[in-house]
């Protein structure tokens, strides 16, 4: 078993790079699967998420050849199965995405239900009633998801509710579908519209990603060959930009899109930070002083990401007065505050709301990563803390952060990662 080990008390300061988005990669990586050639994709994150997905993918007869760290090439010219086992897509979340792309490709897909993190009820009630809005029958038994059309017809699909996930697997079963599709009630998440330019970039034709209308031309085919890189991650750029509040460092974050990350910005402003737009593609993010209380609720892009709930959650436990967090996606996305608790925080957290009475410090203490965004946070709590923090369950931060220890590394941090029996 492994761990993080931290050493607390420093302050971060100098330069990180963002890797390439997970949740762009997750998502574009299935689309390729509606490509009858090969595209050579870039920018890619090396994580486990994504080792993950070109497992199954190769499952399916997708043949990808690692070109460097970040860059696959991704043959999907024989596609000679249209079933992902649960086996595998219950380790990750975004193995729903095969249900769209195989639909879409071959009309016919058999998919294991999602893993990925325990954040509540994660249902896929949306997705379905894309897919048949589309023409397709689904059945859901013993843990799989069974799409089948004779012929996808573009139609017009109302979410009921905002969800990135139902929108971009409606995306991908419209791409090739008869005529004219919309989703409306879409979601606008930077991924989203990542997604849209790949599939665009290959010969789809969609306008309208990242407002809440999308709409879909259905194409005969989409080109043989291509080359795409995948967006910045906004996640993992306001994890540093909060990173560097709470441990009252200075930090420059480069290769983001600011315009990304604005929610997060107008709330460190609020707090009292510094956020300086670099232009081009860095931002520096800076704390000289004890950050104030605030107020969050968490929403649909462009509101406040709930990735970065917990992420912000350690730099209200240590803020000057209460603040308060509302959590409107998910559930049970406050289990790491028990955690920070153990840590010194005093968190209560009731339900869908959590308040946070900032304590003038943290101390060290092992600690369990709930889920990933909930281990970035607890990183950083031990980096704030005195003393040593030992963070358990790291499977869930490997994830979705690339060299996670090596770039706070660089930042400051005493960071390591240690084999435990
Ligand atoms: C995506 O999950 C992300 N995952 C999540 O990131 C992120 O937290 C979430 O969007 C919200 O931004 C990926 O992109 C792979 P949703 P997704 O469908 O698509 C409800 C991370 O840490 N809902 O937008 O699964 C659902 O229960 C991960 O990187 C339905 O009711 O989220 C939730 O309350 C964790 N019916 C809300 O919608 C449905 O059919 C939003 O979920 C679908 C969703």
């Amino acid at each position: 078993m492994e761990k993080i080990v931290i050493e607390g008390k420093s302050k971060l300061k100098g330069e990180v790079t963002i890797s390439g988005a997970k949740n762009a990669a997750v998502a574009i990586l299935p689309a390729t699967v509606l490509i009858n050639g090969v595209c050579t994709i870039d920018n890619i994150p090396n994580i486990s998420d994504i080792e993950m997905c070109c497992k199954i993918l190769e499952t399916l007869g997708v043949k990808i050849r690692k070109i460097s760290e970040n860059t696959l090439e991704i043959d999907s010219r024989n596609i000679n199965c249209i079933e992902a086992s649960l086996e595998l897509t219950s380790k990750f979340r975004a193995s729903y995405y095969l249900t769209g792309a195989l639909l879409g490709r071959c009309h016919h897909a058999i998919v294991g239900m999602p893993g990925g993190c325990k954040l509540g009820a994660r249902p896929m009630d949306q997705h379905i009633k894309a897919f048949e809005a589309l023409g397709a029958t689904v059945e859901t038994e013993q843990g799989k998801i069974e799409v089948k059309a004779k012929k996808l017809k573009g139609t017009s699909i109302y979410l009921d509710i905002v969800s990135v996930g139902a929108t971009i697997n409606a995306m991908l079963a419209a791409v090739l579908a008869d005529g004219v599709s919309t989703i409306e009630n879409a979601a606008k998440e930077p991924h989203i519209v990542d997604l849209a330019n790949f599939l665009n970039k290959m010969g789809a034709k969609i306008t309208g990603a990242g407002t809440d209308r999308i709409r879909i031309q259905g194409v005969e085919e989409l080109k043989k060959d291509g080359t795409y890189s995948v967006v910045p991650d906004q996640i993992e750029a306001g994890t540093f930009m909060l990173a560097a509040v709470a441990t009252r460092g200075d930090i420059t974050i480069k290769n983001c899109i600011t315009k990304h990350l604005e929610s997060i910005t107008a709330k460190i402003i609020e707090m009292g930070a510094n956020v300086e737009d670099l232009g081009g593609d860095a931002i520096r993010v800076s704390c000289n002083k004890r950050p104030s209380k605030i107020n969050i609720k968490t929403l649909p892009y462009p509101g406040f990401p709930t990735d970065l709930q917990p992420q912000m959650g350690v730099v209200m436990s240590i803020a000057q007065g209460t603040s308060v967090i509302t959590e409107s996606i998910w559930d049970s996305r406050f289990q790491y505050t028990e955690e920070l608790n153990r840590m010194g925080a005093k968190i209560t957290a009731q339900g869908k709301v959590a308040f946070f009475e900032g304590v003038d410090k943290l101390i060290g203490a092992p600690v369990y990563a709930t889920d990933l965004r909930a281990g970035a946070a607890l990183i950083i709590a031990g980096i704030v803390a005195e003393g040593e923090t030992q963070v358990y369950n790291v499977e869930h931060i490997d994830r979705g952060y690339e060299h996670i220890e090596e770039k706070f590394r660089k930042l400051g941090a005493k960071i390591k990662r240690v084999q435990e029996e």
